[in-house]
């Protein structure tokens, strides 16, 4: 439970142009006064992002649309209906309100209405958007906990609102409603099939980046220091086996496989951190499972993809594809 006088704190902070880390349903965010141009600023020196990557600007709610974006479509604004405060971000034409910073020049702004209580009444008694992207430093994965926002980033931020673990786990679902055709950008808790009902047609997952601008659609985005590679269980005591002969400490995240005991440091024998059951709390814990990963030194993380690439399993298979691409000529 977040203090009173924390709430106040944070909101001190951001109105005097500060860095708040803010827990979110999604992942932690690391946000700022949307409307205070050298805040902004810090958040990409923080971050260590590029200043043409655009960060989400999170309202207190779906009456605040119009004051933020412009010529919105009604499918739109049945989404936020529907989904809003929720896990899902949407991009629209942005009102004059709308600081450059923050999109870094584009005429269009990502919006979303997180569905946290504490950062819902921060954003509405700070009375501005707070722009925020995920807190973790650029290309390295989300933090689910105010204690992985302490590891990237905790020096260089004014204050973290510890709202405990992160609900959904991974990032919002991103739909672009600014041009003809909706498309989805980045997936997420929220289902394509769901926006396609909403939307009354289907709503595609764009395949491939149409510009660098969108780094959660960068291949190597979402990725811990250890090389990842996707193994079905069946396969992972033998493919472990081999790096192991090459010396390489390897963890496996993986459903139970026979054969492999308990978490053990003896450098000749795998690590084990099991999966949870249901894709929800896969979701919910694939950062922190990655990141207690990189905590052991693994070398390799051998890890299996949910079993249906449908609803929140697609979008944790979409991260851990994404973890396992090749990083070269990528920002870590
Ligand atoms: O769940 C989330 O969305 C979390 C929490 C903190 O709200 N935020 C988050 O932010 O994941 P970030 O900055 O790590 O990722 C934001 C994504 C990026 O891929 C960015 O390019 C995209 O949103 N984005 C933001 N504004 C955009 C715009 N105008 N056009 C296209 N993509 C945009
Ligand atoms: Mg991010």
């Amino acid at each position: 439970m977040v203090r009173e006088s924390e709430i106040q704190k944070a909101v001190e902070i951001l109105r005097a142009g500060g860095l708040v880390a803010l827990p979110t349903e999604t992942v932690y965010g690391l946000g700022a006064d949307a409307t205070n141009r050298e805040a902004v600023a810090k958040v990409f020196a923080v971050k260590g992002r590029p200043p043409a990557h655009p960060l989400i600007v999170h309202i207190g709610g779906a009456e605040w649309l119009d004051e933020w974006a412009r010529e919105i479509p009604d499918a739109a604004r049945r989404l936020a209906a529907k989904f809003w405060p929720g896990p899902l971000t949407l991009i629209l034409k942005r009102s004059d309100r709308v600081i450059d910073h923050v999109t870094g020049g584009q005429d269009t702004v990502g919006l979303r209405v997180p569905d946290q209580a504490d950062t819902l009444r921060i954003i509405r008694e700070l009375g501005h958007p707070i722009a925020a992207p995920s807190a973790n430093r650029f290309g390295r994965v989300s933090p689910t906990s105010a204690d992985h926002v302490r590891e990237d980033l905790g020096d260089e931020i004014d204050f973290i609102v510890d709202g405990g673990p992160c609900r959904v786990g991974i990032e919002s679902t991103i739909v672009d409603m600014s041009c003809e055709k909706p498309e989805i950008l980045r997936l997420g808790a929220i289902t394509e099939a769901e926006v396609a009902e909403v939307v009354g047609r289907p709503v595609p997952v764009r395949e491939k980046p149409a510009s660098v601008r969108a780094p959660g659609t960068l291949e190597s985005h979402y990725a811990p220091e250890a090389s990842v590679l996707l193994a079905e269980p069946s396969e992972m005591a033998r493919i472990a086996g081999e790096f192991i002969r090459q010396n390489k400490r390897v963890v496996m995240i993986t459903r139970p496989v026979p054969g492999c005991g308990a978490p053990s440091e003896d450098e000749n024998v795998p690590i084990v951190l099991p999966v949870p059951p249901s894709d929800e709390a896969f979701a919910r814990n694939l950062y922190a499972l990655l990141r207690e990963a990189d905590r052991r030194e693994a070398d390799v993380i051998l890890v299996s993809p949910p079993v249906a690439e449908a609803g929140l399993g697609r979008a944790v298979a979409d991260r851990l594809r994404r973890a396992a691409a090749p990083r070269s000529g990528i920002e870590q």
